[in-house]
């Protein structure tokens, strides 16, 4: 008997993703091709202006690039909040690791908290909404959590506490059933037309609670993202600065969700940042002196100071010393939904380049389930394929395999680690994207980065945790490596 890859039609879906993007991208190609064109007339422009400048102007520009040097050292990027920061993690139902292995808070347990916190306003920012049984056609009892999370914000609105929900277009009414109740509880919904204004999603999965706390992470508003799938995140209690830098992309999102938007360019002042990779904020969280920024994802939606997704995960893997851990569900150094097919090599060519001239250990740790593309392992096997005994280059690549019982088998897209995250001997990285081209490219997504680094001793760091985090995963018996994963058919789909 062998399995057969069916492509199942789309239901509702941590990966109606895929579909979705899929539909998005026939359209635009000749904006493409322009874009392209563009691109390069502007290159070709600053190249001409850069000559003559040297040639011409040298001495005044040195003048005026120490002045605006000076004028960046002199800006306050510093916060006087003192910010509390958790991981929390959803563990699939029947997950189990030894006794003692690291744990943290669950996400569900996050988010009724962040709700039961919160006294004006709650803005949530989400790729589709199927928290209950309803919404899947199912009657599994974990539910259940999913189910209190949509009741406590259907009363939102008693309390005296505005709702704003940012949201990708389901597609179908029949998928709406979440939304519409919110709405009729008083809350504002706005769907945000990506896929006709970049030809991608709304991926982005965050909360931001009072302008004060903030959630971000894997989590999609689903029941099965907190008993059936594994997700991790962050949440950021008391964090002023941190809260509204992360609402000024929420607000990004508002706008693009009127009728008719279309993307600014360039966006307004009120939605640039001072916060990014070059002047992260200096914050203190759990009393440790912390660098932080907020990432954000596709350019076009970047106001002015943000860092792109992309750079912030190349700058990252640039920097580490010795090891940059990465667990996302998807890795693939293509544009995954493009046609006609491009290959798209920036992450994969600075994970080559970490391990073959600074000797940095490199591990991927990715998912295999019913919906992974069968080409991914080979990709996936042309990394782990430089590590041998001779070249001494260490990168390792392993599969982690959420199991799945007989009755969990009836849950329609469930039982996946969908965690997105990388942790480096430096930094911690926490976002909402698979790492393909299409996410940085084409959709909206968002990440946090956490640089504890300057904090000397520094006990029980982000960075710390979220390794301990990779290293019991990493250690489980859930996990295979790659090579040793001959028919991943038949361990993986179900
Ligand atoms: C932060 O605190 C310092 C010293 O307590 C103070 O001088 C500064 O104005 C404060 N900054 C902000 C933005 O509140
Ligand atoms: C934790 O478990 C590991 C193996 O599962 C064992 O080697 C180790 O001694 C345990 N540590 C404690 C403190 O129990
Ligand atoms: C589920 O759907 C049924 C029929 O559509 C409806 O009667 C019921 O109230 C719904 N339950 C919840 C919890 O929304
Ligand atoms: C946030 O600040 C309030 C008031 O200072 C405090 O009571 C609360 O415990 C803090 N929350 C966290 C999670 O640290
Ligand atoms: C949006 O566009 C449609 C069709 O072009 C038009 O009828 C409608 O009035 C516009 N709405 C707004 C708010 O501009
Ligand atoms: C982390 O902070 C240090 C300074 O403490 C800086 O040199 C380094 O570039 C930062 N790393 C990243 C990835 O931002
Ligand atoms: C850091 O730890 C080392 C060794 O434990 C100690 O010698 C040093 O004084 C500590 N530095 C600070 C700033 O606490
Ligand atoms: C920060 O403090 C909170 C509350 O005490 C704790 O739950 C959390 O684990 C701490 N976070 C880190 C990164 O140490
Ligand atoms: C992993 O170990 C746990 C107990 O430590 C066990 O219950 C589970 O069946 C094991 N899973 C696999 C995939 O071997």
């Amino acid at each position: 008997m062998k399995p057969k890859v069916v492509y199942k039609p789309i239901s509702s879906p941590v990966e109606a993703e895929d579909h979705l993007i899929y539909m998005g991208r026939l359209q635009n190609n000749a904006r493409r091709y322009y874009q392209c064109a563009l691109v390069i007339a502007t290159a070709v422009t600053v190249l001409f202006c850069l000559m003559a400048a040297q040639l011409l102007l040298f001495p005044l520009l040195c003048t005026s690039l120490t002045e605006k040097t000076e004028n960046l050292v002199k800006q306050d990027n510093s916060c006087n909040d003192s910010c509390s920061i958790v991981l929390v993690e959803s563990i699939p139902e029947g997950l189990e690791y030894a006794p003692n292995s690291t744990f943290n808070p669950s996400v569900f347990d996050s988010w009724m908290s962040l709700l039961s916190q919160a006294k004006s306003s709650v803005d949530i920012a989400s790729f589709y909404w199927t928290l209950t049984n309803n919404d899947t056609h199912t009657q599994h009892p974990t539910a259940n959590e999913g189910e209190l999370i949509l009741q406590e914000m259907l009363k939102l609105k008693q309390r005296g506490i505005s709702l704003r929900v940012a949201v990708n277009p389901s597609g179908s009414p029949a998928k709406d059933a979440d939304v519409n109740a919110l709405r009729g509880s008083g809350a504002e919904v706005r769907v945000v037309n990506l896929p006709s204004l970049t030809n991608g999603v709304l991926h982005t999965k965050f909360w931001v609670v009072d302008g004060k706390h903030l959630y971000i992470g894997s989590a999609n508003m689903d029941w099965r993202s907190l008993t059936q799938v594994k997700e991790l995140g962050t949440t950021v209690y008391n964090c002023t600065c941190l809260a509204e830098d992360l609402g000024k992309i929420f607000e990004a999102y508002w706008v693009l969700g009127e009728a008719n938007a279309t993307i600014p360019s360039p966006w307004p002042d009120k939605f640039s940042t001072i916060y990014n990779k070059e002047t992260p904020m200096e914050v203190s969280l759990n009393n440790t002196a912390s660098l932080v920024y907020l990432s954000s994802s596709p350019p076009p939606l970047s106001a002015k100071g943000r860092t792109d997704d992309i750079d912030s995960i190349l700058s990252i893997i640039d920097d580490a010393k010795k090891f940059v851990y990465i667990s996302v569900m998807d890795y693939t150094p293509t544009e995954e939904f493009s046609k006609p097919r491009r290959y798209w090599p920036a992450i994969d060519n600075r994970l080559r380049k970490a391990v073959y001239e600074r000797h940095v250990t490199v591990r991927l740790l990715i998912s295999c389930w019913g919906n992974s593309n069968p080409n991914m392992f080979a990709f996936l096997n042309s990394l782990a394929a430089l590590q041998s005994k001779k070249t001494h280059y260490r990168i390792e690549v392993k599969i982690f395999i959420v199991p799945v019982s007989p009755e969990q088998k009836h849950i329609p897209f469930a039982r996946v680690n969908h965690n997105k995250y990388m942790v480096t001997d430096r930094v911690a990285y926490i976002g909402t994207s698979n790492w393909a081209g299409d996410y940085f490219i084409r959709t909206a997504g968002s990440a946090i980065v956490v640089n504890q680094t300057s904090a000397a001793n520094a006990t029980n760091t982000m960075q710390e945790q979220l390794k301990a985090v990779f290293l019991r995963d990493w250690n489980s018996n859930y996990t295979q490596v790659l090579h040793s994963l001959t028919s991943y058919k038949e361990k993986c789909i179900f």
